[in-house]
């Protein structure tokens, strides 16, 4: 390898990891994701023009990687701008189930280089490991992230196979058997009829492992095929002994295992349960979701001034339903307004509020709300008992006490935002539907609790006018 190629591969290297970093503060994410992308181009390109194989000659097929990169720019760039704030879930699904699709092909195209040099494939145990490897969690995160893109977009609905669990863990046994036993030599038969086997096995447990997955626990799934791919391309990066792929690989694997970690602790959920699919569903979901004909109260923006005006501490609580209105601009002037008039106000940011990770924060900085007034569900808990009103705005599942109350509930064991704490309790929503989980809320029927109907953004304008009003 050329001198000017490693040290392109050092200099994407670190841009990924300094970007990563910076990837951690809304103030500098931007930033961080530019450095990151200028680290990949360096690296694609300084591979297109400076690789050299063993026999000194150059990559060549010009035309099919510039086809390639075109074709791929243009339908990236096209589908970023066209998509709506509330499908970037599913985008990212889609971008994140490609770059399993990639670790899956290269596997496919390195394994059928190693049958043609007419090595027998055990006599390269690690390697042939690495390739399948590389195969089987490629595949896993294309299939898997492809139902999850299904399920976030409304296409498919969570299904209960009959003995889900017995047959994915026989399918995860059947996948190790399979690799191990081509890797060692102890499954004979034509090489790429077995691996076409390992490919059908490994596209049946991706698609069966995320397909019971639904309720609430969605999030644990995104990031861990988020990690897939990570290791997948890692895998990539040992069968091309590349620098860059490897510690790329490896930094997305690691901080998507990180992230399925932290998303397992906030839903209390087990990590084993998640793999051979045994999580969530529908289970209580649709005879929860039935009404239960109880009696809610409600208020008027005019009366919700008043009473915001006269409260010494307010916390917003905001859900996907913020994002479905693109309320936060409006979200962050009614903050900025009752900060003028002596109320202080804080957000609460609940884990897995929204669609994606972090998905309240992302939204709340782009309306350059101050990222000191948003505090974690474990900081803000404490302070319910002591606020006058909390403000659901859009948010529905992680209010949700069915969380505590119901071991029937699908959410049932998810840590909530503990708002029936406070005095008084405003939910606005457009109606009486249930969230994501498709499960009714108790909140919305206690006495504490009184519901404002509307779109977000029309309800906090209206609250906004009546408390200038009450202001002046
Ligand atoms: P949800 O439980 O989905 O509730 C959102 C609420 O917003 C709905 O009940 C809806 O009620 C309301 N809404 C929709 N559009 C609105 C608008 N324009 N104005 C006002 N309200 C509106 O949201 P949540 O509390 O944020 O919880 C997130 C859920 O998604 C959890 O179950 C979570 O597990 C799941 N999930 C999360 C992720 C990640 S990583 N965060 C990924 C996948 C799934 P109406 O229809 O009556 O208005």
């Amino acid at each position: 390898m050329s001198g000017v190629l490693s040290l392109s591969y050092l200099i994407g290297s670190v841009s990924f990891i300094v970007g990563l970093k910076m990837l951690s503060h809304p103030d500098s994410a931007r930033r961080g994701n530019l450095y990151a992308a200028l680290g990949m181009t360096l690296a694609i390109i300084a591979t297109i023009f400076l690789y050299k194989n063993s026999e000194g000659l150059p990559l060549g097929n010009y035309g099919w990687i510039f086809g390639g990169i075109v074709i791929g720019s243009v339908l990236g760039t096209l589908a970023a701008k066209k998509v709506q704030m509330t499908a970037m879930p599913q985008m990212v699904s889609l971008f994140n189930g490609m770059g399993g699709a990639c670790a899956a092909i290269i596997s496919i195209v390195e394994f059928k280089h190693l049958i043609h040099t007419g090595a027998n494939i055990a006599d390269q145990p690690i390697f042939t490991a690495t390739i399948l490897l590389g195969l089987v969690i490629g595949t896993v995160s294309f299939t898997g992230s492809m139902i999850a893109f299904g399920k976030l977009n409304g296409n498919i609905r969570d299904k209960i196979i009959p003995m889900q669990q017995i047959i994915n863990v026989g399918l995860l046994v059947l996948i190790l058997i399979f690799v191990v036993g081509m890797a060692l030599g102890f499954i004979g038969g034509d090489p790429m009829t077995m691996m076409t086997v390992l490919l059908i096995l490994s596209t049946l447990y991706g698609i069966l492992f995320v397909m019971p997955i639904g309720g609430a626990d969605m999030p644990v799934v995104i990031s861990l095929l988020n990690s897939f791919t990570g290791i997948a391309a890692a895998f990539g990066g040992f069968i091309y002994d590349n620098n860059v792929m490897l510690t790329g690989g490896i930094l997305v694997g690691s901080a998507g295992t990180v992230l399925t970690v932290l998303m397992c602790n906030a839903m209390n959920r087990s990590l084993v349960n998640v793999i051979v699919g045994a999580m969530g569903g529908n289970k209580g979901g649709a005879a929860a979701s039935s009404s239960s004909g109880g009696s809610y109260k409600e208020i008027t923006p005019s009366d919700l001034a008043v009473l915001m005006m006269y409260s010494k501490k307010v916390i917003i609580v905001p859900g996907y339903g913020l994002a479905v209105a693109q309320a936060q601009h409006t979200c962050h002037e009614l903050e900025k307004l009752l900060s003028n008039n002596d109320v202080e106000v804080k957000y609460a940011i609940h884990p897995v509020a929204g669609r994606m990770p972090g998905h309240m924060n992302v939204l709340l900085a782009e309306a350059d709300v101050s990222y000191d007034k948003l505090l974690e569900m474990d900081e803000i808990n404490p302070e319910f008992s002591q606020t006058d009103v909390v403000l659901v705005l859009g948010a529905n599942d992680v209010v949700n006490p069915a969380a505590k109350n119901d071991p029937a509930s699908p959410i049932y064991g998810m840590p909530i935002l503990d708002v029936e704490s406070a005095a008084h309790i405003i939910v606005n929503k457009r109606s009486m539907k249930p969230g994501y989980a498709g499960i009714e809320n108790e909140l919305f029927f206690q006495p504490k609790t009184s519901m404002l109907f509307g779109d977000a953004k029309d309800v906090l304008g209206k609250l906004i006018s009546e408390i200038k009003i009450i202001a002046s």
